[in-house]
């Protein structure tokens, strides 16, 4: 700004004389501001800007460069460094740091988490972290005002669960619990086994200092243990948040979604949750199919068989409403009556998915993989 207007005052004072040398330098002020931001001009931008020692930018997410290309947040590397963040490369065209966040501290005393798009990672990680019988415990903080939700996305998560589902004890457990308590529904299952690539949304209400905490606790059974996980700060504007009391949110026109541990070929005990997907533009309804993946089997929650869906109340069960059912439970997804795999289609507007499991579990029962895709609206 000062520079443009010294520009200007100086032009002023030539302009009675010359129009030309008016439009030449105009010219010339117009390349200095349109100019594209790539390698050449970034550096002279910088020398620019550093007169007068004005740059600011958001803390936008960035991509950083080194393995795996992990999330970062744009700031200036000696604010980085103050965070004791790692700079993996630049952003706001050169004059921030892509700034990384890892928290990989042995267990025992309490973890604070106070960076958006911090890594989460056992001990050792990637190398699996053999200490039984220790809780590991990270506390959210609540890094600003207006936030509503966190997304942990399990990158790697496993650890060891019991032959019937159970999590906990000589098992371990995955806990979530936040301030907010206005619905039981709220808060994600208590999850344990092998969750790679499942994620979890959690509520963290709008007050207090914590916004929530995890707990991996490592049960006294010996074994190896291996986690690193994403956390996502969502404020309440967010358009990736997800709906209230949905611990999965999918969204896009189709994919697979599967119960927590179907990868370990377990159904977990004790489970009531939401998958949410988000309605696209154009579509009303969702269509529901086991995955063509057979091992581990795509739909066994309570029995080997096709079960009537009058009966699926007081077993394990997922619920989605159809226009003939709202449950459906057994060894087969499909309408009430099939025997065989079938195609699934929701009520208009329906698109949500429950999950309840009861609290003994049966060995051997897989719980669900399933393909969902939109319908367009007729
Ligand atoms: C920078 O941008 C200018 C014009 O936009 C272009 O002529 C030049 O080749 C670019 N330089 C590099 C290194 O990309
Ligand atoms: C220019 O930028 C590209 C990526 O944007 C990078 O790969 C390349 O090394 C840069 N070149 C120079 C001369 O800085
Ligand atoms: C956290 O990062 C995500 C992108 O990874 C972004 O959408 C979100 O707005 C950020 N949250 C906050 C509170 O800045």
């Amino acid at each position: 700004m000062l520079l443009h207007g010294l520009y200007f005052s100086l032009l002023f004072f030539l302009t009675a004389s010359t129009h030309l040398w008016l439009f030449c330098s105009l010219v010339l002020i117009g390349s200095v501001a349109s100019d594209n931001v790539n390698n050449s001009t970034n550096a002279r931008q910088k020398r620019l800007f550093s007169i007068f020692n004005v740059v600011t930018f958001k803390n936008d997410p960035c991509t950083t460069t080194g393995t795996g290309n992990l999330g970062g947040t744009c700031m200036t590397s000696s604010e980085c460094a103050s965070k004791s963040g790692s700079a993996s490369g630049n952003c706001a065209a050169g004059f921030g740091v892509c700034c990384l966040f890892i928290v990989s501290e042995e267990c025992g005393s309490t973890i604070t988490i106070n960076q958006n798009c911090t890594y989460i990672r056992n001990n050792g990680n990637p190398t699996p972290d053999m200490t039984a019988g220790q809780t590991c415990t990270f506390d959210f903080k609540r890094i600003c005002d207006n936030l509503c939700q966190i997304r942990l996305d399990f990158r790697t998560l496993s650890t060891l669960v019991s032959a019937t589902g159970t999590c906990g004890t000589a098992e371990d457990a995955v806990t979530v619990s936040s301030p907010f308590s206005s619905s039981a529904n709220a808060f994600p299952p208590t999850v344990c086994g092998s969750l790679t690539g499942q994620h979890m949304y959690f509520e963290t209400g709008t007050s207090g200092d914590s916004a929530g905490t995890l707990s991996i606790a490592k049960g006294t059974g010996a074994g190896s243990r291996t986690f690193d996980i994403k956390a996502t700060y969502y404020t309440c504007d967010n358009l990736a948040k997800a709906p209230p009391g949905c611990t999965q949110y999918f969204t896009g026109q189709s994919g697979s979604f599967q119960s927590y541990n179907h990868a370990g070929g377990q159904l977990l005990t004790d489970q009531l949750y939401k998958n949410c997907f988000r309605q696209e533009l154009g579509f009303c309804r969702l269509s529901l199919t086991e995955s063509a993946t057979q091992t581990p089997d795509p739909f066994l929650l309570s029995a080997p068989d096709a079960i009537a869906e009058s009966t699926c109340d007081p077993l394990s069960h997922i619920t989605v409403m159809t226009p003939t059912a709202a449950m459906a439970c057994g060894g087969v997804l499909g309408k009430d009556g099939d025997t065989g795999p079938a195609t699934v289609t929701t009520t208009s507007g329906s698109f949500e998915v429950g999950v309840r499991s009861l609290t003994a579990g049966t060995a051997g029962i897989t719980g669900f993989n399933l393909d969902f895709e939109q319908v367009a609206c007729a």
